[in-house]
């Protein structure tokens, strides 16, 4: 009987029953024991996500027996109960009901509107969406973004452009010359009378600015041309300037991106034969950074980079092939978490000025490989690194 009689409950109310009550018990024990703050994070990872699987499924089952209570008629309450017994009875049921229903839904909210963001992948197969909630945000991603911006504000003083370049030594020889001639500017609307001797040395002064500004524009011009890594040969120190990005794309859009505040290394580009150029490269996994901590923190666990164990991660390459003028493949060894592979990264030459080098490198790679699978597949296995690498000339 899979319905409810007058007598009795049918096996489709009990075998939901059961189902949600032992989910229900599970749910719980799981979720103090992943809320343990002495828990090895991969496993802590892990855990949450068994949970937010099994707690969609309670959800699930509780909605269903929402509609097969609706839907059902009731066993008639056991006789000789008061009317105080029945109600609190059929109250407390309703409650309970109630409660199966809202416990999930809690939890589901709970994962919504963490700033964390990980998206709930039932059983690692369904994306569930987030419920449409706001995020609570403590503001650290908008700070980085406003210190960006600040950078780039217009009418900021450029301490650069004021002490060097062609600009600024132009106006410096014009106020010498006037210097030189005695000569003061004049006031807007004031006629000057007409100074034969210093019109001969305005001339000369102007004719000189033209042959300062196109002298200028031919090595603009001449340096305006494609780098080419032949020109670049040299030994170079990576620059703090560099910037180390990586992303890892997670299910349903988005992921987690940030960089890394400290590396160094060294290369050398052999003019001749730039295969047997060479490339070093480490950075310290101890100083990544995504704007959100709770992050960091996890990416600094055992669970993926273990810096307190590896706190170094270091490249060295063994072969370069030149793919055209100013773009080569880099391949080498890639050392992190105590496993040495092979990888390979894709360079194109950006700058190049004599003294500063400039290249925009980029490659795939696949963090299963170096013991950091966690949270596979729900967030990628691929890791994405977008990097501009400066080096100083030795
Ligand atoms: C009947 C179903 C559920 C029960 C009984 C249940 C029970 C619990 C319990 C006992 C905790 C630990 C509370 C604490 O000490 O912080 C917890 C935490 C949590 N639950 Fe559930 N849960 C259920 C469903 C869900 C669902 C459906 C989701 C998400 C899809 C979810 C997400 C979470 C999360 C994210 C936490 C951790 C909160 C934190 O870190 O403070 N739960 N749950």
């Amino acid at each position: 009987m899979l319905r409810n009689r007058r007598d009795a409950f049918g096996w489709g109310t009990i075998a939901l029953h059961w189902t949600i009550a032992v989910l229900i018990v599970g749910l719980i024990v799981l979720g103090y024991a992943m809320t343990r703050p002495d828990i090895d994070p991969e496993m802590q990872f892990s855990l949450y996500q068994w949970h937010k699987s099994f707690g969609m499924t309670a959800l699930a089952l509780a909605s269903i027996r929402l509609v097969w209570w609706l839907a059902n008629i009731y066993p008639a309450p056991i006789a000789g109960l008061s009317m105080l017994e029945k109600r609190g009875a059929a109250a407390t049921h309703l409650f309970l009901l109630t409660l199966t229903i809202a416990v999930p839904l809690a939890g589901w909210a709970v994962a919504s509107t963490s700033t964390l963001g990980i998206p709930t992948l039932l059983f690692n197969r369904l994306l569930i969406p987030h419920l449409p909630m706001e995020k609570s945000d403590d503001g650290g991603g908008v700070l980085d973004d406003h210190a960006f911006l600040a950078r780039l504000r217009p009418g900021r003083p450029c301490r650069v452009s004021r002490r060097r370049g062609a600009v600024p030594s132009l106006l410096a020889a014009g106020r010498g010359f006037e210097a030189d001639a005695g000569n003061i500017p004049a006031r807007r609307g004031v006629q000057r009378p007409s100074n034969p001797r210093r019109n001969r040395q305005m001339r000369r002064f102007y004719r000189q600015c033209v042959a300062t500004v196109a002298l200028a524009l031919i090595a603009t011009a001449a340096q305006a041309r494609a780098p080419s890594l032949d020109d670049a040969a040299g030994r170079y120190d990576i620059d703090g300037s560099s910037q180390i990005n990586f992303s890892v794309a997670q299910v349903g859009g988005g992921g987690i991106s940030g960089k890394f505040g400290k590396f160094s290394g060294s290369f050398r580009l052999d003019g001749k034969d730039i295969r047997r150029s060479v490339v070093e490269f480490a950075l310290f996994p101890d100083t990544v950074q995504t704007g959100e901590p709770r992050i960091e923190n996890f990416l600094k666990s055992n669970a993926v980079f273990d810096t307190a164990n590896y706190p170094k991660i270091v490249f060295r390459s063994t072969k370069i092939t030149q793919t055209g003028d100013d773009t080569a493949v880099i391949e080498g060894n890639l050392t992190a978490k105590g496993t040495t592979k092979i990888e390979h990264f894709s360079a194109k030459l950006t700058k190049w000025n004599r003294r500063v080098i400039s290249f925009h490198i980029e490659g795939d790679i696949f963090r299963g490989r170096y013991n950091m699978a966690v949270g596979i597949p729900i967030y990628s296995n691929v890791v994405q690194f977008d990097m501009t690498v400066n080096g100083q000339r030795r």
